[in-house]
């Protein structure tokens, strides 16, 4: 994934309930930056390296101790709608490398986190390493829930692009689904949901389902998610069974 950096042990430096910002212009390389074309590093691998190496928040991402510049899209978000709070009990689809969990733990939340791929511990944050389209995989997250009800499930999950834009809509939006229909299980009344989207077709009909059990639903395409890409979120705020 084009978000991540290598895992880091702790939650992060930052205090918890307080809310780090991205300073540009303290932290940003460069714009000009350029990375040498090495013998046998394919283009679209060095585009990437290029890409990361001038992305301010992949820079404040390391200075902050962030594991992924994702932490910055969820962050970004709570500034707008302010839904993450001290105490909640938030379950985490697609969490790996983990910057999402982060953020949740370090405002005092109990995090229940799955994702394919492993996860570095952290401090609040149950983990389990399973495919979330697996059967046994809602069954082994009410587990970790142990009878709790979720106030937040977030949902980050992004299946690996094959560069065809409709498949790739279509598998995230399967992903969306399933996340949406996991979150109608566990949330509480008045719960919030959070998925990733991306734009295109059908997003129309999640949009259409979300708002006959949330009092209020926002298409919310956070700053640190970049502007290239198709991706953006959906929020349901106040779950109404
Ligand atoms: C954009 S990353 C999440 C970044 C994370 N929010 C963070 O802040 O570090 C998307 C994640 O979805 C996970 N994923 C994709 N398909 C999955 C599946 N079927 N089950 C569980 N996780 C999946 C990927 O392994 C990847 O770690």
């Amino acid at each position: 994934m084009s978000d991540k950096k290598p895992p880091s042990d702790k939650n992060g430096p930052n205090t918890p309930g307080k809310k780090p910002r991205v300073k540009h212009k303290r932290t940003a390389r460069d714009p000009s930056q350029s990375v040498k074309t090495s013998k046998g590093r394919k283009t679209s691998s060095t585009q990437w390296l290029k890409r990361q190496l001038n992305d301010p928040y992949v820079r404040e991402a390391e200075l902050q101790g962030y594991r992924s510049r994702a932490a910055f899209k969820l962050i970004e978000m709570n500034d707008k709608l302010d839904f993450l709070r001290k105490g909640q009990v938030i379950v985490d689809l697609g969490a790996a490398p983990g910057g999402w969990s982060q953020v949740a733990a370090k405002l005092g939340a109990k995090v229940v986190a799955i994702d394919i791929l492993e996860m570095d511990e952290l401090a609040d944050v149950e983990f389990t390493q399973m495919d979330f389209t697996d059967n046994d995989a809602s069954d082994k997250l009410l587990e970790m829930l142990g009878g709790r009800k979720a106030d937040v499930v977030m949902s980050d999950i992004a299946p690996n692009t094959i560069g065809h834009k409709q498949t790739d809509h279509l598998r995230i939006m399967a992903l969306a689904d399933m996340s949406y229909d996991f979150a109608k299980d566990v949330l509480k009344e008045g719960g919030i949901f959070i998925t990733k989207v991306r734009q295109g077709g059908t997003q129309d009909d999640l949009l259409k389902e979300l708002r006959k059990n949330f009092e209020t639903v926002k298409h919310i395409k956070p700053p640190a998610s970049r502007k290239d890409s198709a991706e953006m979120y959906v929020v349901g705020i106040g779950f109404k069974k």
